[in-house]
This record gives structure tokens, sequence and C-alpha cells, in this order.
């Protein structure tokens, strides 16, 4: 008996974009009669949802394919689909490289991947990165419920802000706020279907400025609206730029509740110097004082940031200024990164710091930003917090959540968790994970 139900394989790089587009794509060949399977070997379609931030991840995509070939021969009608910011970046490229690929589609095109799909069962190849006049979100079908309490939702695509590294503004084009009736909408369904928190995503979430009833909203004022949804517990947002931190979103964390004290603020250097060189139009002082103003208003907000170190042009000096900020800031979490060369951005015109020294200033700094999220974690042992349970852990009777500050929190309970959301007092902390016991 031939097997009537099409498995498909979705393996997401990158960031949460990326995985909101990977689900979406997910849903729309689930129309198509598709289900998702982890394994490859049983898919008959795979499609890779890529990213190209870093010349690692970009490179990653072609050994990946590389390694789909067995897959290939031995069932030739395995599709093969490249979406995302490479496919967006190198369209054209991927399928003169990779035979193998049957379609490429690009970041804003996916709700047409059945059409392109029907394409490639009649012998084409096709290739969809333009960017397209009508959205996306209006042509995908509704949302189905997964189980999970949680989810994200795009509201805002694109950035105009062309910081000299980076690649996002020619993968995911100009900024696009997604009007705020969709959005709540969207909302309202996630939750009848079980959702409690919502991530609200966008490469520069909180220059958030969609289309409202009574003019242009902010993302201040978007919040506010999401957190009058009955059964909406927790908002978060990200990821957000320093510069576009408004009063109304600040306050917003002072006075909504339902808002969570968590705020991922990438800074990427504490040097004013490179800064001004990265274009980030804004000084470590500036930074500074903001963190200020939020932390009068929300007195327990963790924070975290992304760094990149050895940016054309930095010295050991720069370096020492980002240690200093990371100290004065004291970050509950942090990502950093060596920067990588980015074709068609400015940086990669310059000549790079030697890569040794860049590799030993990434180790320093980490070592920092570890001793910091373990000082964050220990501090929380004998504090109350609420926590949204999202599985059953590894022993019988345990239940995993993630906290008011996203930190991972393990509890024993004699009955069910998943989905709801308790006061635990924390207990202990371990590298990575906190422990506690439910509050009655
Ligand atoms: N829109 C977000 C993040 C975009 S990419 C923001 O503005 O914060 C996520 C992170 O990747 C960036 O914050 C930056 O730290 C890192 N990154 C971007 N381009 C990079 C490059 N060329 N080399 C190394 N890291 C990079
Ligand atoms: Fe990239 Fe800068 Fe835009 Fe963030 S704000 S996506 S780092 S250009
Ligand atoms: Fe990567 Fe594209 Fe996200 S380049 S970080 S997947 S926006």
């Amino acid at each position: 008996m031939p097997d009537a139900v099409k498995k498909l394989h979705i393996k997401t790089y990158g960031c949460q974009m990326n995985v909101y587009d990977s689900e979406r794509m997910a849903e729309a060949m689930g129309a198509q009669g598709y289900v998702l399977t982890d394994d490859p070997a049983q898919a008959d379609m795979v499609l890779l949802n890529t990213c190209h931030i870093r010349e690692k991840a970009a490179e990653k995509v072609y050994s990946d394919l590389g390694r789909l070939r067995p897959f290939k021969e031995a069932k030739p009608d395995l599709r093969i689909g490249v979406a995302g910011c490479v496919a967006q970046a190198e369209g054209a490229e991927i399928m003169r490289r990779m035979p193998l690929v049957d379609l490429v589609v690009g970041s804003q095109n996916y709700h047409r991947l059945p059409d392109m799909v029907a394409a490639v069962a009649r012998g084409e190849r096709p290739v969809d990165t333009e960017f397209p006049i009508e959205d996306k979100f209006d042509k995908l079908p509704e949302r189905p419920a997964t189980g999970r309490p949680t989810a994200f939702l795009t509201v805002q695509e694109g950035c105009d802000k062309f910081c000299a590294f980076c690649v996002v503004p020619y993968t995911r084009g100009a900024e696009v706020s997604r009007p705020v009736e969709r959005i709540l909408t969207e909302a309202r369904k996630l939750v009848d279907r079980g959702v409690s928190e919502i991530t609200l995503l966008g490469q520069n979430v909180n220059g958030y400025h969609g289309a409202g009833a009574d003019g242009t909203w902010g993302l201040g004022r978007l919040v506010r609206a999401l957190a009058a949804i009955e059964g909406l517990e927790r908002i978060r947002y990200t990821t957000s730029h320093p510069n576009d931190m408004s009063d109304e979103l600040i306050e917003a964390h002072a006075e909504e509740p339902k808002l969570m004290p968590y705020l991922h603020l990438p800074v990427q250097s504490g040097s004013d110097r490179i800064l001004k060189l990265m274009n980030r139009h804004h000084t470590a002082e500036h930074y500074l004082r903001l963190i200020e103003r939020i932390r009068a208003a929300r007195p327990d907000m963790m924070l975290s940031s992304d760094f990149i170190v050895g940016f054309p042009g930095e010295t050991d000096q720069d370096h020492r200024d980002t240690l200093a900020l990371i100290e004065a800031v004291g970050y509950g979490s942090a990502f950093s990164f060596k920067y990588s060369p980015r074709p068609g951005t400015p940086a990669a015109e310059r000549a790079g710091v030697d890569s040794d020294v860049a590799d030993a200033r990434l180790q320093e700094l980490q070592a920092l930003i570890t001793r910091q999220q373990r000082a964050a974690q220990e501090a929380m042992v004998g504090r109350e917090v609420g926590v949204l349970f999202e599985k059953a852990g590894r022993m019988p009777g345990q239940w995993v959540g993630k906290s008011d500050y996203l930190h991972s929190v393990f509890v024993s309970a004699d009955e069910p968790m998943q989905g709801r959301i308790a006061r635990v007092r924390i207990t202990a902390s371990a590298p990575n994970s906190l422990a506690g016991e439910l509050i009655r």
C-alpha cells in the first residue's frame, strides 16, 4: 500500500523569525496533505530554512545540501527546497551550485510554496525571491492548534538601519509593520487554541509602527491592546534596537504586568568609536542611560544583548570598553559572535582584526558573560517567580517551564502542569536551569 500521507522535513537555521516562518511553511504544506517528520530519510520533501548572518551559517547550507544527496539518489522524486535568507541572497547561485535543489523560495514568498511544488512536478525549477506586492500573511492558511502554550507572532519584518556588518536589510528588505487589527486577530486565535504566551517578533520589533484604526501605533500601544485579551497571560518581544526604545514602551513595562521583565537589547560594542564605525547611531553612554530608565520603570528587568568582537578597526582599548559596558550593565545572558565579513556590507570592505586576537577577545568576553549569567541565576534562589510549564521533564513527576525571566525551571508535581502558570519558589541553581517548589 503506498503511503498516502506525504512527509515534510524542515531544518531551521538562524533567528526566531525563521522559526516562525518554518511553522507557517509547515502549515501551508499541511493544507496540501504534508505532515512533519524529524527524519529526512522518511521525507518526501525537505526544506532548509536558511540564515545568511555569518559566513559559517551560510556555508552550512551547502554542506547540508551535500548530505541530502544520498537521500535524493535513493528516492529521485524527493523534493528539496531552500528557503530563508540564503535563498533570498543567493537564489540563482544555489540553483547553479546545487543541481539537486528543486526550488528556492524567499522569506516573503513562501505562501506560494504549494504552487511552486506543483511547478516542480511539471519539471520546472522555480526560484521566487522577488519582494511581492501582496502580503503573504493574507494568503497563508489559518494556524492550527499545536498543543504548546507559547507561540511566536511576527509583527514587523525587515530593517532600515543598515548596521555596517549586517545582511538583514538586504535579505529581509525594508521595514514593514503589519496592521494592528491583523495582529490582534492572529493573537486572539492563538489564545483560542490554547496559547497563553506570545512573543512578538521583528528584526526591529520595537520600531513597530503599524496602521491602526486611528493612525499609527507603536509597540507600547500594541502591547497594551494585546494585554487586554483575556487568556493571554504573558507577552514578550524580540529583537529591539536601542534607538527605538520609546517612552510609551518603557511605560508599558512599568504598568503592564503581562509584559514580561526580560529584554533583549543588543548593543554590539561598548566603544563609541566602533559603534560609529558600525553605523549604530548611538553611544555607549546613550545605551547605559537607556538601561537606567528601563530599570527605573521595571527594577527587576533581566537584560540580554548581542556582541560582536573583532569588528574591523577594533583595538584592545575598544575591547576593554566593551567589557566595561558589560560590567556596568550586568546581563542575565548574552550572545557574542566573532565578526564575519558579509558580501555587500560596507564593513566587508575594511581590513579585519587578526583572527587569533578576535578569538581571544571572544573567549574573554564570553567568560565575563558566563560569570554574570551564573550570578543572575544564583540570585534567583530563594525568590518567588511565575513559571509557565511547557512539558514533562525526564524524571517521573517532573515538569519544566520558563520563568518570567526566561530561566528554565524544574519542579515536581503530582498533577499535570503543562500549559499552566504557577508561582514557584526557587530552591537551587544549576548551570543552565533552576529548580523550585510549587507554592500552594
Ligand atoms: N535585528 C537584530 C539582530 C540581527 S542579527 C538586532 O538588530 O539586534 C543577530 C546578531 O547577529 C546581531 O545582533 C549581531 O550581534 C550578530 N551579527 C550580525 N551580523 C554579523 C556579522 N557580520 N558578524 C558577526 N555577527 C553578526
Ligand atoms: Fe542588522 Fe542592525 Fe538591522 Fe539589527 S538593526 S537587523 S543588526 S542592520
Ligand atoms: Fe539569519 Fe535571516 Fe534571521 S540572516 S538571523 S535568518 S533574518
